[in-house]
């Protein structure tokens, strides 16, 4: 697959739009709207769409004076439905990028055929290891002495696609699930917010299994 960002230049008068989708807290999304305030950051978030009415980002975006929408599966008779539902509402903010933070759905054939190449996900672990829903419990049980966080860019698959950039960051003996989660999302805000705004300024490109971000 090759993929080459439209719209790759610094020069750029307005910045890239983001959309993100999130269910829960949204404190990668926070961050990422925390960066886009310095205009050189070179991205702004158009939309914030989340799976659930009570995801807490939601506040965190209305607060910060951003669009929101909910697109719930449990709203409609099927995942085809939702899928389309939630491209047709992707579309609606015409993002340049789209941003999975924290969003607990695997998105489907209407998404990626519209974004495909455009979408990123960050999952708290170094991928291929630990992929899926538990990344963060899955490396404990495993008996992992690193672990960290991945963006990659979305395929059909369960967080196999392109890894565009990682982070490690030690696991400690007495680590439980929740302490070794929060110091990944530590790094994990950091590396979302630097990766995202690279891309948007820089552009990137895919080539098999390698992103390249800038030299677009
Ligand atoms: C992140 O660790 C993300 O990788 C995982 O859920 C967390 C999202 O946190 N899937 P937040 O909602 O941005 O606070």
């Amino acid at each position: 697959m090759t993929n080459r960002n439209p719209h790759p230049s610094p020069a750029r008068a307005s910045s890239e739009a983001l959309v993100v989708l999130i269910s829960g807290t949204g404190s990668i999304m926070a961050a990422i709207e925390q960066a886009s305030r310095e205009p050189s950051y070179g991205a702004r978030i158009a939309g914030v769409i989340a799976d659930r009415a009570d995801a807490a980002g939601l506040e965190i975006a209305r607060a910060a004076g951003i669009a929101t929408a909910v697109v719930s599966l449990k709203d409609f008779p099927d995942r085809a439905t939702w899928d389309d539902a939630l491209a047709r509402t992707v579309a609606s903010f015409s993002p340049d990028l789209v941003v999975c933070a924290g969003f607990m759905k695997i998105l489907g054939p209407a998404a990626l055929e519209q974004f495909g190449g455009r979408i990123v996900n960050t999952h708290p672990a170094l991928l291929p290891a630990y992929p899926g829903a538990h990344g963060v419990r899955d490396a404990l049980a495993g008996g992992a002495k690193v672990t960290g966080c991945t963006v990659i860019i979305v395929d059909a698959g369960i967080d196999t696609g392109p890894i565009v950039a990682q982070a490690a960051v030690d696991v400690w003996d007495n680590d439980s699930e929740d302490s070794l989660h929060a110091r990944i999302k530590d790094v994990e805000r950091e590396l979302v917010v630097t990766t995202v705004g690279r891309m948007a300024r820089e552009g990137w490109t895919v080539e098999g299994r390698t992103v390249t971000v800038g030299q677009a």
